[in-house]
């Protein structure tokens, strides 16, 4: 099955072209340099860019797909079985552009539409292949004996812990936890740029971090130059819901006059506010293994690039007696690769438009509701 995917939720114009879960083509256009000046995503100039580039990145994404040898639009869209397009969470204007330019593609071709939830996304994006029997992912097979498992879902808008269940091939998501009001990436970001540090600020607080470590001390060693408190470190027991807002009050109140800090001093204070964050988000991961009692666990999304994250997750469920998994970083970011494959999954539970009529309907979601 080819399937053409569409992804323009947040700050990322992206379409990819599947063959099942073989990623032919996966163009991203990023909008970062536009964003960056105001210090985070700006939705109408966001909503404006995908509006201006869809229409390029589709084409690019088809071409580069070697579907015919034709490259005309129709006729690639002739090779296309099915289109796809997140319809949520994110925002909102971002992704209106996205769902009324599949839905055109979807009439105009005659082509069903796969509504196509962006967190399933990123779960998806652990499963991609580059050809047949070649995963992205070197242990997938691993991976695909697992019948249930958790996902940590980290980026600049989410912070989810999710649970899915395979029942023959057909995957059924629970939500288990999430942020109560800044995502773990936001809060890396907006610290970050207090600190001068650009946006985003999460990649260069890790190399500072790592870069600035002092010689013969480990980042968990210096996590104590400056204190900053765990998150929900003393949150009931069961609740797996994050916050981190509290986290970015207190590192914007320790961190004082940026002005006085030694490039030592921010490096050391990036050492001490990364293992804060990583602290929280394994706290909670904790907690799901132990109340759940599923024990392979999948790290996606935009922080799930943090090698400290990667590595810490992989410790933790090694001594918990079992897995982490973490997204292939090629795909950690946004992408229309993982709406593809997620498309699917959906697929196989009846999430398909076919009528005309069924595809003028769908429409953004305002919040994901992974159903209990
Ligand atoms: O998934 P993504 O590209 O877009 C959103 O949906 O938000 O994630 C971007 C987020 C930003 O907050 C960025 O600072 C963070 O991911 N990020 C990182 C790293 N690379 C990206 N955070 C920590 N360490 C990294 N290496
Ligand atoms: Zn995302």
């Amino acid at each position: 099955m080819i399937i053409l995917a569409i992804e323009t939720s947040c700050d990322e114009t992206a379409a990819a072209v599947l063959d099942d879960d073989r990623v032919l083509s996966n163009v991203v256009w990023s909008q970062l340099e536009l964003h960056a000046h105001w210090g985070g995503v700006v939705p109408s100039i966001a909503r404006r860019a995908h509006e201006e580039r869809l229409p390029a990145v589709v084409a690019a994404a088809l071409r580069r797909a070697n579907l015919t040898n034709s490259s005309s639009l129709s006729n690639l869209m002739n090779s296309v079985t099915t289109i796809a397009v997140t319809i949520g969470p994110g925002l909102a204007p971002a992704l209106e552009v996205g769902i009324t330019y599949a839905k055109k593609l979807a009439i105009q071709y005659h082509k069903p539409l796969i509504p196509v939830s962006h967190l399933e996304g990123h779960i998806a994006s652990l499963f991609l292949r580059r050809r047949p029997g070649v995963p992205y992912l070197s242990n997938l097979s691993n991976l695909n004996n697992a019948s249930n498992w958790l996902s940590l879902i980290v980026s600049g808008g989410h912070t989810e812990l999710v649970e899915t269940r395979r029942q023959s091939f057909v995957l059924a998501h629970r939500l288990l936890g999430q942020t109560m009001d800044d995502a773990a990436g936001e809060c890396l970001d907006k610290v970050g740029r207090a600190l001068g540090l650009g946006y985003p600020a999460g990649p260069v607080v890790e190399k500072l971090a790592a870069e600035f470590a002092s010689k013969g001390q480990t980042l968990s060693a210096r996590s104590d130059l400056f204190k900053l408190p765990i998150p929900m470190e003393r949150s009931r027991k069961t609740d797996l819901n994050f916050s981190f807002s509290g986290l970015k009050t207190a590192a914007l109140r320790n961190m004082g006059n940026v002005g006085d800090l030694t490039k030592q001093d921010i490096a050391d204070f990036c050492a001490s506010f990364q293992e804060a964050v990583i602290s929280g988000l394994l706290l909670k991961v904790r907690r799901a293994v132990v109340m759940t009692g599923i024990k392979t666990m999948l790290l996606s999304g935009g922080v799930a690039a943090n090698n400290e994250l990667r590595q810490r997750l992989r410790q933790l469920m090694k001594k918990l007696g079992g897995q982490a998994f973490c997204a292939p970083k090629k795909f950690t970011g946004d992408n229309a690769a993982m709406i593809g494959l997620a498309a699917q999954w959906a697929r196989t539970r009846g999430e398909i438009a076919r009528k005309e009529i069924e595809i003028e309907k769908i429409d953004r979601l305002p919040n994901l509701n992974f159903s209990d």
